[in-house]
């Protein structure tokens, strides 16, 4: 089968790693891909969003299964329009994806069928959330409806600082259309959990819980960034609390959709908060967590790329019953390294160094992220280079989730390019969350 990978991050790296392990796989294409997908798969040079380029490669190449990484391809139609030609893909369609690209949207499915989630309130008009907020009590968040890169929320603590924040979204439109409606909501207090699960509209698929670091600096500091680092699973969440999230809110959110007449088939991904009245929603995603998919991949041993096709054509269910999910029991640790300035401005062009010790470390994986592969014409050898914020992420195994953070960064130690920072705290919470 050829199977082409739509998307250039740490998350199509884990994806591709996954099922280049599938009996069932003769050729992977990725567009673009990265360094170190480029090692596994023939990277091509078609943005993740240039919907009518994947499709003519699609066609062109006789791809048999597409499977897309990233949202913005999902919410410009990429699914719908393979779909249309015949062509089988996994990852939702237009109408479903706008689950993740309006959060108003969202909102108000979950408002509709009571599906836990903060209260709210709506606004197109600036004057009005502005009025809003003078009755209003503190923390806040002010997030914008459509996708602004993860950068569109923001936790506000007083009322001068909400102002702006909606002056910022409403006026300025730094986020453009995505800042037309915005949304206020209580602020929950808790703790984060990531939980991941497959439809294809009849059936549920719930994967094991991740935790996702999104403050670049430890102890949960300094601006957001696309997530620092992940773990699996998350102890706090334990089988009777993934059984809650999965009947109060993961099959209710599939009935919803389907009752809204969406045809969901793919991932649907809830942001929790578990707070003392129990998880509730901050948000869906309509794709693979990045980084959390780096630390859940890892762990899966089922053939994963069987899965994907079982819910791009709708036999999940019916695949479930003879090849249930199999996980390997250990945790799974992952730490992101990222280029000098990231979340803001960065660097470009470093030499990774490294690379070739941790290779041969058993139960670690690195999955490249912002990297491309260059010939050194000085050594006539391949190197790695930086060309991104989120560079790589390094995921290890321990049978105790304090293992898995030692052998972590104990093999990242190995690593290093100019300027280089991550996280030294990542899964540190979970040993407290037991
Ligand atoms: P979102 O993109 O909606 O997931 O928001 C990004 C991050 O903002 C979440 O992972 C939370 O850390 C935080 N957040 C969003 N909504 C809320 C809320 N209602 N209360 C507290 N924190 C929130
Ligand atoms: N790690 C958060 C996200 O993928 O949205």
């Amino acid at each position: 089968m050829k199977v082409l990978i739509v998307g250039s991050g740490g998350r199509e790296h884990a994806l591709i790693y996954k099922i280049a392990q599938s009996q069932q796989v003769e050729k992977i294409y990725a567009a673009p891909g990265n360094g170190g997908i480029s090692d596994l798969a023939e990277c091509i040079d078609i943005k993740a969003d240039d919907v009518n380029g994947l499709l003519q490669f699609a066609k062109d190449k006789k791809i048999d299964f597409t499977i897309v990484g990233p949202e913005a391809a999902l919410a410009a139609g990429i699914a719908d329009e393979f779909t249309k030609n015949g062509l089988l893909i996994f990852g939702v369609n237009k109408s479903s994806a706008q689950l993740e690209s309006s959060k108003v949207f969202s909102k108000e499915l979950m408002q509709k069928y009571s599906i836990p989630t903060a209260d709210f309130k709506v606004f197109n008009d600036s004057f009005k959330a502005k009025e809003y907020l003078k009755q209003n009590s503190f923390p806040c968040v002010v997030k914008a409806d459509g996708l602004a890169a993860g950068k569109g929320v923001v936790i506000v603590k007083d009322y001068t600082q909400a102002c702006e924040v909606v002056d910022k979204i409403m006026e300025e439109k730094v986020f453009g259309d995505s800042g037309r409606m915005i949304l206020i909501e209580d602020c929950l207090q808790g703790d984060e959990a990531s939980i991941i699960a497959l439809t294809d509209s009849k059936d549920i698929v719930v994967l094991d819980s991740s935790q996702d670091h999104k403050r670049v600096f430890d102890n949960d500091e300094g601006p957001n960034t696309g997530g620092m680092g992940a773990y699996s699973p998350v102890p706090l969440v334990d089988k009777s609390l993934l059984k809650e999230i999965e009947d109060q809110i993961i099959k209710p959110t599939m009935q919803a959709l389907v009752k809204e007449g969406i045809d969901y088939k793919g991932v649907l991904y809830a942001g929790i908060m578990v707070t003392k009245d129990g998880p509730k929603v901050l948000e869906f995603n309509v794709r693979f967590g990045d980084p959390e998919t780096q630390a859940i991949i890892p762990r899966i041993k089922s053939d994963f790329l069987e899965l994907l096709l079982s819910v791009a054509k709708s036999n999940l269910g019916e695949f479930l019953e003879n090849n249930p999910l199999i996980w390997d029991e250990r945790f799974c640790v992952c730490v992101v390294c990222a280029s000098g300035g990231y979340p803001g401005y960065y660097e470009k062009d470093k030499t990774i160094k490294g690379l070739e010790k941790i290779a041969s470390l058993e139960d670690t994986i690195v999955f490249h992220a912002g990297t491309k592969k260059i010939i050194d014409k000085t050594i006539q050898k391949e190197q790695y280079v930086t060309c991104g914020g989120r560079v790589l992420a390094v995921s290890s195994f321990g049978k105790t989730i304090k293992l898995a953070i030692e052998n972590t960064y104990k093999a990242l130690n190995n690593i290093s390019f100019e300027n280089m920072h991550y996280r030294k705290d990542i899964a540190k919470k979970a040993l407290s969350l037991k």
